[in-house]
């Protein structure tokens, strides 16, 4: 029998997961071809029926779909090291917000960037999460908050992923706190967000969803249910920061709207569980590195969401003010301390529960044939290990459509 020709062979993989029940248990090898997965069995297997362009050897590692990161807000200028040190004498996330300072200092960095320094600092974000395993994300705006600024930082954003090779899905968050100059005249704001914002992103085609933080100091529900209406009446899909701090009835509307996700509920009720559990389609965004940066002392109840049977990722939050990590080996292993997942459960959270989230599951977030060779070697014996270790990376090699990264 003659051999066919593919593009890449990845073998000797302690073990190869790809959430595909028809992958054989004793999995160790990969065939890649066109930038696809063509096939998964034994090495022997792969060797006997292809003819591999190059190969990969995974030295006995795990082999995981590359990571997805379905909650980012990567559009920053610079960092917020210095609230570090407020909280460290007792000042709330809420408190530094109230100030003046948190999302709003980040706001004044970014429309004072040039848009090429902006570039710059965004593709540098881009990077350290791919160093880190994530090879698709999601990725808001949120730090301009008026028309001009946003319309940026998307623009921006999806220069970035476009020039480092991270495929993006854009979120409009103009909706992330209410700017200085309408502090005094919030409805004002939510004219211009409604009528302007979201109408101009729209427009221009550079945003998929729309996301608001609902949250006392932020939007209330009531601005929240007008904003997400005019969203929804726009076609955008709605992905939802709620229940962080306050429960002020987020999840439910969010639930209500079919939002994709709602994420952060750390102050989720029973009730706000009952409604996720009773929607099935609203998956729950698993932060849990956010609490551990901001020295809360609530956590998600992820567990229980997962006996639910609510949907739900692990992601990284990456930003400036809550949680400053590209890492979601990372969150991980806070999802597995905090939130008590399995490991099996933190991996599934990171690729295709993440990917479905964002409906790109036909090719991301797995390994079965036909999925985008996005795969992963990581420098652990098993898939008990993952989540495990902290502060170091597990990723070995990161490969992009069946491409070996350097
Ligand atoms: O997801 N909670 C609201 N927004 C971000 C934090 C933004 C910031 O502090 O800069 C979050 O935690
Ligand atoms: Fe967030």
């Amino acid at each position: 029998m003659s051999l066919k020709p593919c593009q890449l062979l990845v073998f000797h993989a302690g073990s190869v997961i790809t959430w595909d029940s028809a992958t054989p248990a004793q999995a160790d090898a990969l065939i890649v071809d066109q930038g696809k997965v063509v096939a998964v069995g034994s090495e022997a297997e792969m060797r006997a029926a292809w003819s591999p362009a190059s190969e990969l050897n995974a030295e006995g590692g795990l082999v995981v779909p590359g990571f997805v990161d379905a909650h980012v807000h990567p559009v920053f200028a610079v960092g917020r090291a210095e609230e570090f040190d407020w909280r460290a004498e007792g000042v709330e996330y809420l408190e530094i917000a109230k100030r003046g300072g948190g999302i709003l200092s980040s706001v004044r960095h970014v429309r004072e960037a040039e848009e090429e320094d902006l570039l710059m600092k965004v593709r540098s974000h881009f990077r350290r999460m791919r160093r880190h395993g994530t090879t698709a994300c999601e990725g808001k705006s949120g730090y301009g908050l008026s028309t001009e600024a946003e319309l940026k930082s998307l623009r921006v954003m999806q220069q970035a992923a476009d020039a480092e090779g991270m495929p993006l899905s854009a979120t409009f968050l103009g909706a992330h706190m209410f700017p200085l100059e309408h502090r005094e005249n919030p409805e004002r704001y939510l004219d211009i967000l409604c009528e302007e914002m979201l109408p101009a992103v729209k427009e221009q085609g550079i945003a998929r969803a729309a996301d608001i933080f609902i949250e006392e100091g932020a939007f209330n529900a009531t601005q929240a249910r007008r904003y997400c209406e005019r969203a929804k009446e726009l076609g955008f899909a709605l992905r939802i920061h709620a229940d962080q701090f306050h429960e002020i009835g987020g999840t439910q509307l969010a639930v209500e709207m079919e939002a994709e996700c709602v994420d952060h509920l750390e102050a989720l009720s029973d009730s706000g569980l009952e409604a996720l559990a009773l929607s099935g389609k609203t998956f729950a965004g698993l932060l849990p590195t956010v609490p551990h940066f901001l020295r809360q002392k609530i956590d998600a109840p992820g567990k229980k969401l997962i006996q639910a049977g609510v949907p739900y990722f692990v992601a990284t939050d990456f930003n400036p003010g809550s949680s400053y990590t590209p890492s979601l080996p990372e969150a991980a292993h806070f999802a597995r301390i905090r939130l008590n997942l399995s490991a099996e459960q933190a991996l599934f959270g990171v690729t295709l529960g993440a990917a479905r989230s964002l409906g790109v599951e036909a090719q991301k977030g797995h390994l079965g044939p036909g999925a985008d060779a996005d795969l992963l070697v990581l420098d652990l014996p098993d898939l008990y290990h993952f989540g495990y270790a902290f502060g170091e990376n597990p990723v070995v090699k990161v490969v992009v459509a069946g491409e070996v990264q350097q």
